[in-house]
């Protein structure tokens, strides 16, 4: 289905001649000469609107989106949606933003034992709108958990862990373990005192663990010591393992929210279909 054309903003549209800035004298050829040049401008004009059109239309004949993206975009959703249903998409956004903030600290962020303090304090003191990035990331962190947690809630409180999106609980179960291990693994980063104690502490946490324990604690150390392996390995950790699992569970978790719907309010009661009211009449 081709999309319709837009309406021709009042902008563009070729404007009368104001009364009395008709060319002077009876210079015929002057007017028919600036009748055309009007009409050319006019012509650009309409063409130059039709190229996102046109572009649209060139992409969607290529990928065929304009159908899913109307089942994506018009798709029912339970009566009762609330502001409660916002917060996986809030998740969302703040694991976008921390993307696109941690790329630009990528930029000058250094992994070595040596330079990662400086480096941490050349972006907040030094760097072109450094403070504000680092700030965002550092503090979208603590939001993007505090958020995940939210929308866990209030997906346990409506129910909508039940039949049939146990399977998308159980993908949301492993990106909250991912969102952790994400937020643990950046925490050493600065590497001040602060955040190499508080290191040292979580990984002897997750050693003390069942037999898994010990072996995570040495793949997280890179060893049974803290090295200036430890670091790059949580930085490699940080900024490349765990956000491409992330980004790649969020996709299989929306495709499964699209897929089966939403869970409706656990106080909406189902509606009895109208042949079944009558034969209870
Ligand atoms: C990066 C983390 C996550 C993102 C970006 C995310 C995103 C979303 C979005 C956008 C929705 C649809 C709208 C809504 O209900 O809010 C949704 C639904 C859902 N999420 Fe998540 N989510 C995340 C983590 C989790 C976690 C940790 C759990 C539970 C352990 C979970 C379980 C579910 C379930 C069961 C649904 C279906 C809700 C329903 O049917 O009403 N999600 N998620």
């Amino acid at each position: 289905m081709r999309i319709p054309k837009p309406p021709v903003p009042n902008a563009l549209k070729r404007r009368p001649p104001r009364p009395g800035s008709r060319p002077a004298g009876n210079g015929r050829a002057a007017a028919a000469a600036a009748a055309d040049k009007e009409l050319r401008r006019q012509e650009a004009l309409e063409q130059a609107a039709e190229v996102p059109i046109s572009v649209v239309g060139w992409l969607d004949e290529r990928t065929g989106a304009s159908p899913f993206l109307r089942a994506m975009l018009y798709r029912k959703t339970p009566r009762g949606t609330n502001w409660y249903y916002t917060l996986g998409s809030a998740t969302l956004f703040a694991f976008l933003s921390q993307a696109v903030t941690g790329v630009f600290l990528a930029m000058y962020y250094d992994p070595s034992p040596s330079n990662a303090y400086n480096s941490v304090r050349h972006i907040i003191n030094e760097v072109w709108l450094g403070e504000l990035v680092r700030g965002m990331h550092r503090w979208g962190a603590t939001v993007m958990v505090v958020l995940i947690f939210l929308h866990m809630g209030r997906t346990f409180f409506f129910g909508a862990y039940k039949y049939p999106r146990e399977l998308n609980w159980v993908v949301g179960v492993v990106l909250l373990i991912l969102t952790m291990a994400m937020a643990f693994t950046g925490y050493l980063l600065p590497f001040d005192q602060r955040s190499f104690w508080a290191t040292v502490v979580g990984v002897n946490i997750n050693a003390s663990g069942p037999l898994l324990g010990p072996y995570l604690a040495d793949f997280l150390r890179a060893g049974p010591e803290f090295t200036a392996t430890t670091l790059s390995r949580f930085y490699a950790i940080h900024m490349l393992l765990i956000p491409g699992l992330i980004a790649a569970l969020i996709g299989a978790h929306l495709y499964l929210v699209v897929k089966l719907g939403t869970t409706a309010p656990p106080w909406l009661k189902a509606e009895k279909r109208r042949e079944l009211a009558r034969e209870e009449i």
